[in-house]
């Protein structure tokens, strides 16, 4: 179906449907109690496990190693896009006050990007292509923010070309460049934050310092550039609220200086950073109240995240291609190298840019389909011993040092991790041959995400 052509200016708030088809669908607004909007939330998770489980046996019982063609026993996700739905309603139950604008650098998975229009989001780019993938689904260049402080000369081109006016900027050469390229650009001043409690520091590689925004506004009011707002970055994967606290208070600095030379900044961008776990309900409360306490309602406040939408609704499924024994003859034990069809090369580049563990599952061993059956590899302690390993010939190649399972593993079985969702298959390489393309099964755990994307 080709995706709907969403033209406003601002963001819509689509009537989000929680129960079909009966009662009619509530409107998601501030005024929903917090229970109608949990609701959907608890049913969702267990239909969610049942469908991926559902997903994930059907796909895998039509591969036959012994026979396939190439490419056919690949790694595959599912993707549950009800969850990705839950999302929305988790943000917008947490920080109403914030437009998200999704991180398409995270997982630019078209079927997401699609769901996110239709939920009203914007969307942050970073390059050409991820603006013309989100513009080529008929989004109004509005909804975009090309947050990329230094850009690159053709894609900033790109964006003047294709009416994505609002920018991000940390440094006078990108002044110039704009001023050359895109001179009514609105114009956001990305500062440094301290993001020393997060999985990936940004603040060495972006962000001016408090000592040079007052010259970077002077001189963006020299070049008569509009400048419209703050942004700021606490880090991906952040995990210290207080780091929001002190980027929102920053922040005022910054409108004040602005105000002082003739500015009237009417958006700050909050960035990203957001995890999917419980910590989110403890960031969102610290970043709400500051954002309450330093900014009036007039203030426009606008977000980033990518990795809170995405991370938990995606599950990678990978097989077993070959399998080492390690005996142990001083302690009389044997362990297993286990190798399989992915690795972090592929869909586990997690681990080497995201610092991620993925935890290793059992999904079929032997002819026993065993997806959620047992505990994950690292919780079952002084059963048969795994390193887990990609299947390129590098040594860095390895997705688990050490885990352990109730079952004794062998080639051709099935293993599975969650929570795949955020900067896997995005930044996958074709190393060694293999595919940097594998395959999703989307599934939705929520009726509205059907209906929204008008499926079946
Ligand atoms: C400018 C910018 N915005 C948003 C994001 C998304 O961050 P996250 O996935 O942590 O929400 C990133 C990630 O690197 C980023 O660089």
């Amino acid at each position: 179906m080709a995706p709907s052509a969403l033209t406003s200016n601002d963001y819509i708030d689509l009537p989000l449907q929680t129960t079909p088809p009966t009662p009619p669908p509530p409107v998601l607004d501030a005024s929903s109690s917090d229970l109608d909007l949990l609701r959907p939330i608890n049913h969702g998770l267990t239909e969610a496990k049942r469908l991926i489980s559902q997903a994930l046996e059907c796909r895998i019982s039509t591969i036959d190693h012994d026979t396939c063609d190439v490419g056919d026993e690949d790694a595959f996700f599912v993707a549950d896009l009800g969850e990705v739905y839950r999302q929305h309603l988790r943000w917008k139950l947490n920080l109403g006050r914030v437009k998200p604008h999704y991180a398409v650098k995270c997982n630019p998975d078209p079927q997401v990007l699609r769901l996110l229009a239709e939920l009203g989001t914007g969307f942050d780019c970073a390059s050409k292509a991820e603006m013309e993938q989100v513009l080529q689904m008929g989004i109004d260049p509005a909804r975009i923010i090309y947050a990329q402080p230094c850009k690159t000369k053709s894609h900033l081109r790109y964006a003047a070309q294709n009416g994505v006016r609002q920018l991000t900027f940390d440094n006078a050469d990108e002044l110039y460049k704009t001023k050359q390229l895109l001179p009514d650009a609105e114009l956001y001043l990305r500062i440094l934050t301290d993001d020393s409690a997060s999985l990936c520091p940004l603040s060495l590689k972006f962000g001016a310092s408090l000592d040079n925004t007052r010259d970077l506004l002077e001189l963006a009011h020299a070049l008569g550039l509009n400048v419209v707002g703050v942004a700021f970055h606490i880090g991906s994967g952040a995990s210290d609220p207080k780091a929001f606290l002190k980027a929102v208070q920053d922040a005022r600095v910054v409108f004040d200086q602005a105000a002082d030379l003739g500015f009237a900044m009417h958006t700050l961008d909050v960035g990203g950073g957001f995890c999917s776990d419980a910590s989110f309900e403890d960031m969102a409360a610290v970043l709400s109240s500051a954002l309450d306490c330093y900014f009036p309602p007039h203030i426009r406040i606008i977000g980033e995240p990518g990795r809170f939408y995405v991370s938990s609704a995606f599950t990678l499924a990978c097989h077993v291609i070959a399998r080492r024994t390690v005996n142990d003859p001083t302690l009389g034990t044997s362990s297993y190298m286990l190798y399989l069809n992915d690795g972090v090369y592929g869909n586990f580049s997690s681990i080497i840019f995201d610092h991620q563990n993925p935890v290793p599952r059992i999904l079929r061993a032997g002819d026993r389909f065993l997806y959620a059956a047992h505990s994950s590899g690292y919780e079952t302690p002084n059963m048969v011993d795994y390193s887990i390993w990609g299947p390129t010939c590098d040594g860095i190649d390895c997705i688990a040092q050490a885990c352990s399972f109730p079952e004794v593993i062998q080639t051709g079985d099935w293993m599975y991790f969650e929570d795949m969702g955020a900067y896997t298959k995005c930044s996958a390489t074709r190393f060694n041959g293999f595919t940097d393309k594998h395959s999703v099964v989307y599934v939705s755990s929520d009726p509205s995400v059907r209906a929204l994307l008008q499926l079946e």
